[in-house]
């Protein structure tokens, strides 16, 4: 392959400032005046000369799970600086989870985008990408995988948890908790503005094992951290500490020419997904990790993560499967407990950008200590992965249950349908003291898919009717083509494919259907003769979404299925390579 100015793998002399240069069609001056406008803001030729790291600032006064971002960008530049480069920080858009409507996954790929693009448009040897609320992470490793510099991941961090009544609690399971109790009014408006502002004691992200702290966790596994970087707290001394550690990492990697395409390995991929299985990790994880694989070239085979989520079990006591924090998962040592816990199962031998292996840091950490919060395999939380994947004719292309965090007796549940259009129609009528619903009813929630809602909200966890709600009733089977936060919990089948928008099964149901879902066996079905669904689709066929213009155009034209990691089809490259996990 040739090389050009903006290709990463350029020779190693067309460096730091000299990379990527603006065409003119007189390379000297195109550097002369760079350098003449660089150093309007007083840099000198010596600074220079030195490997330039990028650093991503997705500060943002609209999210406050990357609150710590002035300091651990201070962090990292004085870890770059230590070990002899020139740290440059530069902005790309961020996303805070409940400021994003209609949601935070519409704006994923556009970050993802931004990210690659601003990667190859400035000149930088190695980039600093710092995330942390839930769509950041994953855009961040979409778009520098695409781009193929060498990249680093820091991550903002947890907050911490706060106290109600004497009751710790944190974002967001307790979030949903509280907000139950106060539908069946089971407590009172005073309570209830009580908890709001306890549920977040100090900036940084989610708490418990939701997506954030997924994806952390994911991003330790692929390879993409400094070893210990997902669990720190994000306002505790030991994450500042990854910060500088993290700077001085970027500038071994750029020297070393350390490019992600060596880190994210199928290998890589299969670590990943047994630590998303074993952490009893966000649901949203298998999305977000879809996607990234799919940059690199590799698709995911659901039905071999099935397999390999029926021998990993859920080690890790966080909520929303089990009772502790992120702070609680730190102090048991985090990620190197959980790994080393699950030795036997990894790929030790997968490459890390400190350009030791896996196995290698995991040799080198500090010993095992007594701790309960990291479970060991033979007294594990859940016996099996916390997602299992179903099939069956309601789902062709697959749907998922997170099964760590359900209720054990519906999970082999046969019921009658009671079928929402969409979002409004939910809005309006799931409250209704006339709406015919039982507490052995199936909620299925239609049109909250990839091009349905679209975005693919994080609408799959239906809110219980308010009279069943007031009745005692604390969980149901829910059924939609959504997503759900990675903090909710409750038996409730998700991202089923194809969505109902683009004709899928989904979209045929009709209230008083029966569904069958059968954990066990993997299945979710709809027991209505194929004639008659056939006949339905003929006689309601569906008008895929579009738009006139913009971002929502190349959203609705460009998006991918859940199965597919809801990218958009032109970021991945032609051709998959081969499919993981291989098991
Ligand atoms: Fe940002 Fe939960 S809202 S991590």
């Amino acid at each position: 392959m040739s090389s050009s100015p903006s290709d990463p793998k350029q020779p190693a002399d067309v460096a730091g400032m000299s990379r990527g240069l603006v065409n003119y069609g007189d390379a000297g001056f195109s550097l002369f005046l760079r350098k003449a406008f660089i150093k309007g803001a007083g840099y000198t030729d010596t600074a220079l000369d030195r490997p330039v790291i990028g650093i991503t600032d997705t500060g943002s006064g609209y999210n406050p799970c990357h609150g710590n971002m002035p300091q651990l960008v201070e962090a990292v530049q004085r870890g770059v600086m230590l070990a002899g480069g020139l740290p440059v920080k530069f902005p790309t858009i961020s996303i805070g989870e409940s400021f994003a409507q209609p949601t935070s996954m519409y704006l994923r790929n556009l970050m993802s985008m931004d990210t690659e693009e601003m990667l190859r448009a400035q000149p930088m040897d190695a980039v600093v990408l710092i995330g942390g609320c839930d769509k950041t992470v994953p855009a961040q490793l979409m778009g520098a995988a695409s781009a193929g510099l060498p990249a680093i991941q820091l991550i903002t961090g947890s907050m911490l948890t706060g106290s109600h009544r004497g009751e710790t609690v944190g974002a967001c399971t307790d979030c949903r908790r509280f907000w139950g109790k106060y539908r069946a009014d089971e407590i009172d408006a005073t309570e209830i503005a009580d908890v709001n502002n306890q549920l977040v004691a100090s900036v940084g992200t989610c708490s418990v094992m939701g997506t954030a702290s997924t994806m952390a966790c994911i991003a330790e596994a692929l390879g993409m951290t400094v070893p210990g970087g997902a669990a720190p707290p994000a306002v505790t001394s030991a994450r500042m500490r990854v910060a500088e550690e993290t700077g001085t990492v970027a500038v071994q990697i750029a020297k070393s020419r350390l490019t992600i395409d060596r880190i994210l390995t199928a290998k890589a991929f299969e670590n990943a997904m047994r630590v998303l299985l074993a952490i009893g990790g966000s649901t949203n994880g298998i999305v977000h990790l879809t996607a990234i694989a799919g940059r690199m070239g590799f698709e995911i085979d659901l039905k071999a993560l099935d397999r390999l989520g029926r021998e990993t079990p859920v080690l890790v006591d966080l909520k929303p499967s089990g009772q502790h924090y992120m702070e609680h998962f730190h102090a048991a040592g985090g990620m190197t407990t959980l790994l080393r816990e699950l030795g036997p199962l990894l790929h030790l031998d997968a490459l890390t950008v400190t350009g030791r292996t896996l196995g290698e840091e995991l040799e080198r950490a500090p010993p095992p200590f007594r701790q309960h919060v990291i479970r060991p395999r033979g007294n594990p939380i859940y016996p099996q992965g916390g997602i299992a994947v179903l099939e069956g004719n309601l789902a062709p292309g697959g749907a998922i249950i997170k099964q760590s965090a359900a209720d054990p007796k519906l999970m082999e549940h046969e019921g009658r349908a009671v079928v929402f259009e969409g979002l409004a129609d939910l809005a309006a009528r799931i409250d209704s003291d006339d709406l015919d619903v039982n507490a052995d009813d199936i909620l299925v929630l239609k049109n909250i898919g990839p091009k349905g809602a679209p975005g693919m909200p994080e609408a799959g966890y239906i809110p219980l009717p308010r009279k069943l709600a007031r009745q005692g009733v604390k969980d149901m089977v829910r059924i939609s083509d959504g997503r759900m936060s990675g903090t909710a919990f409750g038996t409730i089948v998700l991202h089923v494919t194809p969505e109902s928008a683009i004709g899928g099964p989904l979209g045929y149901v009709r209230n008083g259907d029966r569904i069958r879902l059968s954990v066990s066996k993997r299945e979710i079905s709809l027991l209505v003769p194929a004639e008659e669904l056939a006949r339905r689709a003929k006689e309601s066929p569906v008008t895929v979404p579009t738009a006139e213009r913009g971002y929502r155009k190349l959203f609705l034209d460009t998006v991918t299925q859940a199965d597919q990691g809801v990218d958009f089809d032109f970021l991945r490259p032609p051709q998959a390579q081969e499919r993981v996990p291989k098991a």
